[in-house]
Protein backbone atom coordinates (compact mmCIF):
# COMPACT_ATOMS: atom_id res chain seq x y z
CA UNK A 1 0.00 0.00 0.00
CA UNK A 2 2.86 2.55 0.88
CA UNK A 3 4.81 1.60 -1.62
CA UNK A 4 2.53 3.08 -4.51
CA UNK A 5 2.02 6.09 -2.41
CA UNK A 6 5.17 6.37 -1.81
CA UNK A 7 6.25 6.87 -5.68
CA UNK A 8 2.72 9.06 -6.42
CA UNK A 9 3.48 11.50 -3.22
CA UNK A 10 5.24 13.93 -5.51
CA UNK A 11 2.06 14.82 -7.15
CA UNK A 12 3.53 13.97 -10.42
CA UNK A 13 2.11 11.65 -13.22
CA UNK A 14 3.07 8.03 -12.93
CA UNK A 15 2.61 5.59 -15.69
CA UNK A 16 0.66 2.07 -14.98
CA UNK A 17 3.73 -0.20 -16.39
CA UNK A 18 6.44 2.37 -14.39
CA UNK A 19 4.48 2.06 -10.71
CA UNK A 20 3.53 -2.02 -11.79
CA UNK A 21 7.45 -2.96 -12.56
CA UNK A 22 8.80 -1.38 -8.83
CA UNK A 23 5.22 -2.88 -7.22
CA UNK A 24 5.96 -6.64 -9.17
CA UNK A 25 2.46 -6.87 -10.69
CA UNK A 26 0.70 -6.00 -13.59
CA UNK A 27 -0.75 -2.65 -14.92
CA UNK A 28 -4.62 -3.86 -13.87
CA UNK A 29 -3.39 -4.75 -10.15
CA UNK A 30 -2.11 -1.43 -10.05
CA UNK A 31 -4.99 0.21 -11.08
CA UNK A 32 -6.83 -2.19 -8.67
CA UNK A 33 -4.72 -1.33 -5.53
CA UNK A 34 -5.15 2.57 -6.49
CA UNK A 35 -8.95 2.18 -6.87
CA UNK A 36 -8.91 0.12 -2.83
CA UNK A 37 -6.41 3.43 -1.62
CA UNK A 38 -8.89 6.12 -3.20
CA UNK A 39 -12.03 3.74 -1.51
CA UNK A 40 -10.57 3.17 1.68
CA UNK A 41 -8.35 6.13 2.94
CA UNK A 42 -10.40 8.82 0.74
CA UNK A 43 -7.17 9.65 -1.00
CA UNK A 44 -8.12 11.18 -4.41
CA UNK A 45 -6.26 9.72 -7.31
CA UNK A 46 -6.61 10.63 -11.52
CA UNK A 47 -5.86 8.34 -14.57
CA UNK A 48 -5.30 9.54 -17.47
CA UNK A 49 -4.75 7.39 -20.49
CA UNK A 50 -1.79 7.83 -21.68
CA UNK A 51 0.00 9.83 -19.26
CA UNK A 52 -1.08 7.32 -16.20
CA UNK A 53 -1.68 7.98 -12.31
CA UNK A 54 -1.17 10.77 -10.22
CA UNK A 55 -2.17 12.46 -6.48
CA UNK A 56 -4.84 15.54 -6.52
CA UNK A 57 -2.36 17.12 -4.98
CA UNK A 58 1.29 16.07 -3.69
CA UNK A 59 1.40 14.35 0.20
CA UNK A 60 4.32 14.04 2.22
CA UNK A 61 4.71 10.73 3.65
CA UNK A 62 5.98 9.87 6.58
CA UNK A 63 9.45 8.59 6.38
CA UNK A 64 9.68 5.56 8.56
CA UNK A 65 13.43 5.16 8.63
CA UNK A 66 14.05 9.03 9.02
CA UNK A 67 12.04 9.16 11.99
CA UNK A 68 13.23 5.38 14.04
CA UNK A 69 16.72 6.73 13.11
CA UNK A 70 16.39 9.88 14.59
CA UNK A 71 14.38 9.05 17.69
CA UNK A 72 16.38 6.40 18.13
CA UNK A 73 19.11 8.90 18.57
CA UNK A 74 17.42 10.57 21.88
CA UNK A 75 16.93 7.13 22.98
CA UNK A 76 12.78 6.65 22.33
CA UNK A 77 11.85 3.79 20.17
CA UNK A 78 8.99 4.16 17.62
CA UNK A 79 6.20 2.64 15.76
CA UNK A 80 5.00 4.45 12.50
CA UNK A 81 1.68 2.48 11.33
CA UNK A 82 -0.12 3.21 8.09
CA UNK A 83 -3.66 3.37 9.48
CA UNK A 84 -4.46 2.77 13.81
CA UNK A 85 -8.04 3.69 15.37
CA UNK A 86 -6.63 5.96 17.33
CA UNK A 87 -2.60 6.53 17.98
CA UNK A 88 -3.49 7.09 21.38
CA UNK A 89 -5.27 4.04 21.62
CA UNK A 90 -2.15 2.42 20.36
CA UNK A 91 0.66 3.75 22.62
CA UNK A 92 -1.10 2.83 25.41
CA UNK A 93 -1.96 -0.70 24.19
CA UNK A 94 1.74 -1.09 23.68
CA UNK A 95 3.47 0.53 26.17
CA UNK A 96 0.69 -2.08 28.57
CA UNK A 97 2.00 -4.85 27.35
CA UNK A 98 5.70 -3.83 26.86
CA UNK A 99 5.99 -1.09 29.74
CA UNK A 100 10.26 -1.69 29.43
CA UNK A 101 10.14 -0.21 26.03
CA UNK A 102 9.87 3.72 26.25
CA UNK A 103 9.68 6.18 25.57
CA UNK A 104 7.61 5.09 22.54
CA UNK A 105 6.45 7.24 19.94
CA UNK A 106 3.01 6.27 17.64
CA UNK A 107 2.50 7.51 14.56
CA UNK A 108 0.23 6.86 11.60
CA UNK A 109 -0.80 8.10 8.36
CA UNK A 110 -4.42 8.04 9.47
CA UNK A 111 -6.75 7.67 12.01
CA UNK A 112 -10.39 5.83 12.22
CA UNK A 113 -11.22 6.66 15.23
CA UNK A 114 -8.83 9.60 15.54
CA UNK A 115 -9.88 11.32 19.43
CA UNK A 116 -10.27 14.74 20.67
CA UNK A 117 -11.28 16.32 24.36
CA UNK A 118 -14.03 16.26 25.88
CA UNK A 119 -15.40 12.82 23.71
CA UNK A 120 -14.89 14.90 20.52
CA UNK A 121 -13.79 13.17 17.36
CA UNK A 122 -10.37 14.44 15.83
CA UNK A 123 -10.47 14.65 12.06
CA UNK A 124 -7.61 12.42 10.75
CA UNK A 125 -7.15 12.33 6.87
CA UNK A 126 -4.65 10.20 5.17
CA UNK A 127 -1.14 11.50 4.73
CA UNK A 128 -1.89 15.04 5.66
CA UNK A 129 -1.54 16.06 9.28
CA UNK A 130 0.31 14.96 12.43
CA UNK A 131 -1.25 12.04 14.19
CA UNK A 132 1.62 11.76 17.64
CA UNK A 133 1.28 9.96 20.41
CA UNK A 134 4.44 9.77 23.41
CA UNK A 135 3.71 6.85 25.65
CA UNK A 136 5.27 6.94 28.86
CA UNK A 137 5.52 4.19 31.87
CA UNK A 138 5.49 5.98 35.54
CA UNK A 139 6.68 4.31 38.26
CA UNK A 140 6.75 5.60 41.82
CA UNK A 141 4.68 9.04 41.20
CA UNK A 142 8.24 10.56 40.38
CA UNK A 143 6.98 12.36 37.38
CA UNK A 144 4.80 14.99 38.04
CA UNK A 145 1.48 14.87 36.26
CA UNK A 146 0.00 18.58 37.59
CA UNK A 147 0.64 21.15 34.91
CA UNK A 148 1.62 18.34 32.37
CA UNK A 149 -0.57 19.07 29.37
CA UNK A 150 0.80 23.08 29.49
CA UNK A 151 4.09 21.94 29.26
CA UNK A 152 3.04 19.58 25.96
CA UNK A 153 1.42 23.06 24.68
CA UNK A 154 4.86 25.19 25.60
CA UNK A 155 6.30 22.29 22.97
CA UNK A 156 4.19 22.18 20.43
CA UNK A 157 4.12 25.47 20.32
CA UNK A 158 8.22 26.47 20.05
CA UNK A 159 7.89 23.73 17.12
CA UNK A 160 5.52 26.02 15.34
CA UNK A 161 7.45 29.22 16.36
CA UNK A 162 9.97 27.78 14.92
CA UNK A 163 8.67 27.26 11.71
CA UNK A 164 7.96 30.59 11.08
CA UNK A 165 3.57 30.14 11.63
CA UNK A 166 2.49 33.57 12.37
CA UNK A 167 0.45 34.67 15.41
CA UNK A 168 0.84 31.24 17.39
CA UNK A 169 -0.20 30.49 20.75
CA UNK A 170 -1.80 29.03 23.16
CA UNK A 171 -5.40 29.08 24.72
CA UNK A 172 -6.18 27.96 28.54
CA UNK A 173 -6.03 25.30 28.64
CA UNK A 174 -4.28 23.24 25.86
CA UNK A 175 -5.58 24.78 22.69
CA UNK A 176 -2.94 26.08 19.87
CA UNK A 177 -3.85 28.64 17.75
CA UNK A 178 -2.51 30.42 14.76
CA UNK A 179 -4.20 33.69 13.77
CA UNK A 180 -7.05 32.57 15.75
CA UNK A 181 -7.60 29.22 14.45
CA UNK A 182 -6.98 25.71 15.81
CA UNK A 183 -3.44 24.44 14.57
CA UNK A 184 -3.13 21.79 17.05
CA UNK A 185 -4.83 19.97 19.98
CA UNK A 186 -3.21 18.12 23.06
CA UNK A 187 -4.92 15.04 24.82
CA UNK A 188 -3.67 13.17 27.65
CA UNK A 189 -4.81 9.61 28.45
CA UNK A 190 -3.49 8.08 31.84
CA UNK A 191 -4.13 4.71 32.89
CA UNK A 192 -2.98 2.66 36.16
CA UNK A 193 -2.56 4.75 39.61
CA UNK A 194 -1.39 8.27 38.89
CA UNK A 195 0.43 8.19 42.59
CA UNK A 196 1.88 4.86 41.64
CA UNK A 197 2.85 2.97 38.64
CA UNK A 198 1.00 4.36 35.81
CA UNK A 199 0.80 4.76 31.90
CA UNK A 200 0.47 8.19 30.60
CA UNK A 201 -0.24 8.71 27.10
CA UNK A 202 0.62 12.48 25.20
CA UNK A 203 -1.13 12.71 21.85
CA UNK A 204 -0.96 15.57 20.15
CA UNK A 205 -2.33 16.17 16.60
CA UNK A 206 -1.14 18.97 14.29
CA UNK A 207 -2.97 20.27 11.09
CA UNK A 208 -0.34 19.80 8.93
CA UNK A 209 -0.95 20.20 5.12
CA UNK A 210 -4.95 19.96 5.09
CA UNK A 211 -6.34 22.90 3.08
CA UNK A 212 -9.52 24.94 2.89
CA UNK A 213 -12.67 22.82 2.19
CA UNK A 214 -10.49 19.27 2.39
CA UNK A 215 -12.41 19.10 5.60
CA UNK A 216 -15.29 19.38 7.96
CA UNK A 217 -14.57 20.58 11.44
CA UNK A 218 -16.87 22.21 13.55
CA UNK A 219 -14.92 24.83 14.56
CA UNK A 220 -12.36 27.37 12.80
CA UNK A 221 -9.00 25.99 12.00
CA UNK A 222 -6.07 26.64 9.87
CA UNK A 223 -2.61 24.11 9.09
CA UNK A 224 1.35 24.72 8.95
CA UNK A 225 0.21 24.22 4.80
CA UNK A 226 -2.78 27.79 5.06
CA UNK A 227 -0.30 29.81 7.29
CA UNK A 228 2.95 29.13 5.45
CA UNK A 229 1.67 28.46 1.42
CA UNK A 230 4.16 25.25 1.03
CA UNK A 231 3.94 21.83 1.90
CA UNK A 232 5.35 20.89 4.85
CA UNK A 233 8.04 17.92 5.76
CA UNK A 234 5.84 15.61 8.12
CA UNK A 235 8.78 13.69 9.25
CA UNK A 236 11.38 16.40 9.87
CA UNK A 237 8.33 17.89 11.50
CA UNK A 238 8.01 14.65 13.89
CA UNK A 239 11.90 15.30 14.59
CA UNK A 240 11.80 18.50 15.51
CA UNK A 241 7.89 17.78 17.99
CA UNK A 242 10.08 15.06 19.57
CA UNK A 243 13.63 17.32 20.45
CA UNK A 244 11.47 20.14 21.68
CA UNK A 245 9.08 17.26 23.71
CA UNK A 246 12.15 15.76 25.41
CA UNK A 247 13.18 19.49 26.45
CA UNK A 248 10.21 20.44 28.08
CA UNK A 249 9.69 17.10 29.71
CA UNK A 250 12.61 17.53 31.29
CA UNK A 251 12.20 20.52 32.55
CA UNK A 252 9.07 20.00 33.73
CA UNK A 253 10.44 16.62 35.30
CA UNK A 254 13.40 17.91 36.88
CA UNK A 255 11.76 21.78 37.65
CA UNK A 256 8.01 20.91 37.84
CA UNK A 257 5.37 23.49 36.08
CA UNK A 258 6.01 26.29 38.35
CA UNK A 259 9.42 26.53 36.18
CA UNK A 260 7.35 26.82 33.30
CA UNK A 261 4.78 29.25 34.43
CA UNK A 262 5.79 32.27 33.10
CA UNK A 263 7.07 31.28 30.02
CA UNK A 264 2.96 29.77 29.50
CA UNK A 265 1.92 32.85 30.51
CA UNK A 266 3.89 35.25 28.30
CA UNK A 267 2.42 33.05 24.84
CA UNK A 268 -1.59 32.66 26.46
CA UNK A 269 -3.49 34.38 23.82
CA UNK A 270 -6.13 35.11 26.44
CA UNK A 271 -4.14 37.15 28.65
CA UNK A 272 -6.26 40.13 30.68
CA UNK A 273 -9.59 39.06 28.05
CA UNK A 274 -12.49 38.98 29.26
CA UNK A 275 -14.27 34.97 29.18
CA UNK A 276 -16.89 32.41 29.71
CA UNK A 277 -15.62 29.34 31.66
CA UNK A 278 -18.11 26.49 30.16
CA UNK A 279 -18.03 23.53 32.42
CA UNK A 280 -20.60 21.49 31.55
CA UNK A 281 -23.89 23.22 31.98
CA UNK A 282 -22.60 25.70 33.93
CA UNK A 283 -21.01 28.75 32.82
CA UNK A 284 -19.15 30.89 34.80
CA UNK A 285 -17.92 35.00 33.27
CA UNK A 286 -14.90 36.55 34.35
CA UNK A 287 -11.72 38.40 33.05
CA UNK A 288 -8.55 35.94 32.93
CA UNK A 289 -5.89 36.72 35.14
CA UNK A 290 -3.22 34.08 34.64
CA UNK A 291 -2.11 30.81 35.43
CA UNK A 292 -0.90 29.19 39.14
CA UNK A 293 1.73 27.50 39.42
CA UNK A 294 -0.07 24.24 38.90
CA UNK A 295 -1.86 25.33 35.92
CA UNK A 296 -4.89 26.36 36.90
CA UNK A 297 -6.77 28.94 35.34
CA UNK A 298 -6.80 32.21 37.66
CA UNK A 299 -10.17 34.00 37.06
CA UNK A 300 -11.35 37.23 38.56
CA UNK A 301 -15.15 36.52 39.00
CA UNK A 302 -17.24 39.86 40.41
CA UNK A 303 -13.67 40.86 41.99
CA UNK A 304 -12.75 37.80 43.64
CA UNK A 305 -9.69 35.16 42.68
CA UNK A 306 -10.95 32.07 41.77
CA UNK A 307 -9.13 28.99 40.33
CA UNK A 308 -10.28 26.46 37.65
CA UNK A 309 -8.71 23.28 36.78
CA UNK A 310 -9.89 19.92 34.72
CA UNK A 311 -10.18 18.23 31.67
CA UNK A 312 -14.05 19.36 31.13
CA UNK A 313 -13.62 23.04 30.71
CA UNK A 314 -13.64 25.06 28.28
CA UNK A 315 -13.19 28.81 27.71
CA UNK A 316 -15.17 31.07 25.33
CA UNK A 317 -13.95 34.83 24.76
CA UNK A 318 -17.02 37.59 25.67
CA UNK A 319 -17.98 39.49 23.58
CA UNK A 320 -16.66 42.76 25.43
CA UNK A 321 -13.62 41.81 25.72
C1 LIG B 1 -8.19 18.30 21.14
O1 LIG B 1 -9.39 18.00 21.10
O2 LIG B 1 -7.82 19.48 21.06
C2 LIG B 1 -7.14 17.24 21.30
C3 LIG B 1 -6.88 16.53 20.00
C4 LIG B 1 -5.80 15.46 20.09
C5 LIG B 1 -5.69 14.69 18.79
C6 LIG B 1 -4.52 13.75 18.80
S1 LIG B 1 -4.15 13.11 17.20
C7 LIG B 1 -3.02 11.99 17.91
C8 LIG B 1 -3.66 11.46 19.16
N1 LIG B 1 -4.52 10.34 18.88
C9 LIG B 1 -5.79 10.60 19.14
O3 LIG B 1 -6.75 9.81 18.97
N2 LIG B 1 -5.92 11.86 19.59
C10 LIG B 1 -4.63 12.51 19.70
Amino acid sequence: MQKVLQMLQDGEFHSGEALGSVLGVSRAAVWKRLQHIEREFGVPIFRVPGRGYRLESPLSLLNSDAIKAGLESQGWTSSVLDSVDSTNAEAMRQIASQPEVLPLVVLAEVQSAGRGRRGRTWVSPYGENLYYSLGLSIDGGDFPLVGLSLSVGLAVHAVLRDLGCADVGLKWPNDVLAGGRKIAGILIEIAGDPAGSCQVVIGIGINVNMRSGEAEIDQPWTSLRNDRGVLIDRSALVLSLSRQLARYLDLHCCEGFAALQGEWESVHLWQGAAVTLVSGLQRIEGRVLGIDKQGALRLDVMGEERQFSGGELSLRLRNDS
